[in-house]
């Protein structure tokens, strides 16, 4: 049994991590890795980027980056498992398990294919699904089972994500009713911080597909020349400036203490001006960030190393992804058929879990199936108890007695060893007891 919690989630090779992914994403799951009380997951999503992403050096290259950022932040690889999805065969196996146990119409709901298709109609294509895969389609299966494989019960995700957690959710129901209880039943972990995203340089929210994003570990030129571009508005230096509003001290005070924030505030009262606050904001990033990306510089110059942390991760995953794969595949009935199936010992656990009415039933079934057992071993034994009665009339009948009797044994024993497996049990009680009758009269 697993007695910590589990925390498990996956982070998508695609694109450059930026100001508002460490603060929503990468922060919190890094602090997480280093509880000892928690049980952490982290994995970077490779067959998931495919779906965005077709081109090979692309898909290379962030997983490498994705992985030393994650590195140069602090993950602890030692008391956290950090690995990477294809590095598990089991995860592509157990997606299909679960693809047979997927309703489709489910699928045809999942937004992220729902939008796609809005898309298509917006444009005026007569072929709603005009350039969407079956990748896109069906990941949130595949999203199932990276959490299903680990049983996780806590998943972290942006609120975009919270419907495949239910889709999970259902599929993982699905498979219990029908194979046993295996899966744990996770939960989305939405943190309420992340309601306020971040803004980015244009003051929409900070997204690579507006292209207004700052990277986390933009080389200091770069950061400085972003901050710069932030859009403000007019007022002068001197004149008082609202805070709410600004995107610069939205992006400052996440970062800097209450305290520091508090300062700030002052000085907008003051009427900084924003060249001056652009500065500011430029030195405290650039201070609190340098650390971590001198770390990121040095790792990143070592791909044997983040290989190396990866292969670690794998190792520590597939010593539960394989087992438990095992049992999954005899669970569905795939397994070397040179053994039995067991079907009890997939279910026993699902016994266990009942609800007192369902289990109320579950023994009443089980006590109705001893009842008519027993009625039908009793129905045997009089039979058979019939049967030698009508024996030893004949034997005692009989001249000799004793010979008759020996006979009847001898013919017994004859036709247990030509017996099949299937009577000789029958035959060798009718001849227990015959025995015993002898010995008696
Ligand atoms: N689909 C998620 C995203 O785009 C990434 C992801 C893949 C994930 N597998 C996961 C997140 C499993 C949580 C759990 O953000």
């Amino acid at each position: 049994m697993q007695a910590k919690q589990r925390v498990l989630t996956g982070i998508t090779t695609t694109g450059t991590p930026h100001l508002g992914n460490y603060l929503g994403a990468l922060k919190p799951a890094v602090n997480s890795s280093q509880q000892s009380d928690v049980d952490s997951f982290y994995f970077l999503a490779d067959y998931h980027a495919l779906i965005k992403c077709q081109d090979p050096q692309t898909v290379h290259r962030s997983g490498r980056e994705i992985a030393a950022i994650w590195l140069a932040l602090g993950l602890d690889t030692n008391n956290a498992t950090f690995y990477r999805q294809s590095d598990i065969p089991e995860i592509p196996q157990l997606a299909w398990f679960l693809t047979c146990m997927t309703a489709k119409g489910m699928m045809n709901r999942a937004h992220a294919y729902k939008g796609s298709v809005d898309e298509n109609q917006r444009q005026g294509h007569t072929d709603l699904d005009q350039g969407i895969s079956m990748g896109l389609y069906s990941y949130p299966i595949l999203m199932a089972a990276d959490i299903l494989m680990f049983n996780a019960h806590q998943i972290p995700v942006g609120k975009d994500q919270i419907q495949h957690i239910e889709m999970c959710r259902d599929i993982a129901m699905r498979f219990n009713h029908t194979y046993g209880e295996h899966f744990v039943l996770p939960e989305a972990m939405v943190d309420e911080g992340d309601a306020k995203v971040l803004s980015g340089l244009d003051g929409r929210k900070m997204s690579k597909s507006y292209g207004n994003i700052i990277p986390l570990f933009a080389p200091t030129d770069e950061l400085r020349k972003l901050i710069m571009q932030i859009t403000t508005n007019s007022l002068q230096p001197g004149e008082a400036k609202d805070p709410a509003t600004c995107t610069l001290f939205e992006i400052y005070s996440a970062f800097a203490s209450a305290e520091e924030t508090q300062a700030v505030r002052m000085e907008y009262a003051n009427g900084i001006g924003w060249g001056e606050m652009k500065n500011k904001l430029f030195d405290y990033l650039d201070a609190y960030l340098s650390p971590a990306r001198g770390r990121y510089n040095q790792i990143i110059a070592d791909p044997g190393y983040v290989e190396a942390e990866l292969q670690k991760g794998a190792l520590k995953a597939r010593a539960q992804s394989e087992p438990f794969m095992h049992k999954l595949r005899s669970a569905v009935g795939i397994m070397s058929l040179a053994s039995d199936i067991d079907i009890k010992a997939n279910t026993g656990k699902a016994k266990k879990e009942l609800s007192t009415e369902a289990q109320a039933k579950a023994d009443a079934g089980k006590a109705k199936a001893l009842a008519i057992a027993k009625q039908r071993a009793d129905q045997e034994a009089q039979q058979l108890a019939q049967y030698v009665d009508q024996l030893m009339v004949q034997i005692t009948a009989s001249e000799d007695a004793q010979v008759a009797g020996e006979e009847a044994v001898e013919g017994l024993q004859l036709q247990i060893q030509n017996a099949t497996k299937k009577t000789r049990k029958g035959l060798q009680k009718t001849l227990q007891l015959l025995q015993q009758r002898l010995s008696l009269s």
